[in-house]
């Protein structure tokens, strides 16, 4: 994988070279409204925009189909470029779009949200919810270049940067205990954080893993570190119409898997110092102004959670196949979890 692809802080990307390919633009229609980084003004100018309103829902058949749609209404060909900026939703639609567009043509990621810069943009998935269930319609498919710029964090709410935090401190937590204890110290509105740091050390783990490991066969798979409990976290909030953000689940569920963590390790100090990472995460989750989601997360029934677990991708067989830590920065993957042992530490944990 190319260093080159990732670019921070990359005003150069909008110097481009015109009549080589003609780009077209898919935006998070947020930006229609709100202040864009100055560098960026002119790709709203110059080039044809299709806006995208952001969210989970916008990772359907129909939103792919009206981008498809608009691609053959400007003429768009397989030599085109497509720019997609916005959060992981739109990046995650934007991305499945190019990659099967004429067979797939060249595209740019530029994320404008924490989560998108740590995570989503990076690692060539992308995809779509079909069926109910997530990203189940997709492609592993690199962008020719990802520009990753901390400017436009100025502009996200709150609530959003604790979703990317969550993300961030689970690459912190599955492979680099040095940015953990960086991170342990902070919290995530903190207005002196350096941003660019933060962003270019929490990328660079994820693109260390999938150089080794693209199409997640192995080592790819500790960055699902909590996911497996969130996602059933987020089916049983969607079914009960319950609101609950993708990287708040995903803590809930770091949480429940430090203490599985923590209980099958035998040294005392390494017990501790995960028991110590749940404490953390539970202060900024709890912290945040967010009580409803926590007691509605933290009062769910673990047998129920359960079922949803079992029908996660990662599982091969009954077993539910998860992501234990044996220390912090160190993670082990397809470790079977028992029914049991996962009420038990359910319990333990809050
Ligand atoms: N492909 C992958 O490898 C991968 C990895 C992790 C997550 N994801 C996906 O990412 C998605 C979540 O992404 P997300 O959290 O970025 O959500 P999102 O794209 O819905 O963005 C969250 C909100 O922030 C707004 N927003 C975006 N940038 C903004 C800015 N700069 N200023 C103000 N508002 C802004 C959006 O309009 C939206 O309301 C999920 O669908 C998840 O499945 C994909």
């Amino acid at each position: 994988m190319s260093e080159n692809r990732y670019q921070y802080n990359p005003s150069a990307l909008v110097q481009y070279k015109q009549g080589e390919s003609n780009y077209f633009v898919i935006s998070d229609a947020v930006f229609e409204s709100l202040p864009v980084p100055t560098a960026y003004t002119e790709l709203f100018n110059r080039f044809h925009v299709h806006w995208v309103i952001a969210g989970e829902a916008c990772k359907s058949m129909q939103r792919a189909q009206e981008i498809w749609q608009w691609l053959d209404s400007v003429n768009a060909t397989r030599f085109d470029t497509l720019i997609i900026i916005g959060g992981g939703t739109t990046t995650d639609l934007g991305a499945f779009v190019a990659s099967t567009y004429k067979r797939g043509l060249n595209f740019i990621l530029i994320p404008t949200t924490l989560l998108g810069m740590v995570d989503a943009a990076i690692g060539g998935k992308n995809g779509i919810n079909f069926n109910g269930l997530k990203n189940s319609i997709g492609t592993f498919t690199e962008p020719s270049k990802i520009a990753i710029d901390s400017t436009w964090l100025k502009t996200l709410p709150k609530r959003e940067v604790l979703n990317g935090w969550m993300e961030l401190s689970k690459h912190a937590l599955v492979g680099d205990e040095l940015l953990w204890k960086e991170l342990r110290n902070l919290t995530p509105h903190d207005s002196d954080i350096n941003w660019d740091k933060l962003v270019k050390a929490g990328s660079s783990i994820k693109r260390k893993i999938i150089e080794s490991d693209f199409r997640e066969t192995g080592e790819r798979k500790i960055l699902n570190f909590g996911h497996t409990i969130g996602h059933a976290l987020e089916s049983v909030a969607a079914l009960s119409k319950t609101p609950l953000d993708h990287g708040f689940a995903v803590g809930v569920g770091m949480i429940v898997s430090l203490q599985w963590s923590a209980s099958r390790a035998d040294d005392a100090s390494n017990k501790g110092a995960l028991c110590d990472a749940a404490r953390q995460l539970q202060k900024w989750l709890v912290n945040e102004g967010n009580g409803d989601p926590w007691h509605w997360s933290t009062s769910q029934n673990p047998s129920e959670l359960w079922s949803f677990m079992l029908r996660d991708k990662k599982n091969t067989s009954n077993a539910v196949l998860d992501i234990p830590l044996v220390r912090i920065g160190e993670a082990h993957w397809d470790c079977p979890l028992e029914k049991l042992d996962f009420e038990t530490v359910w319990g333990a944990a809050f």
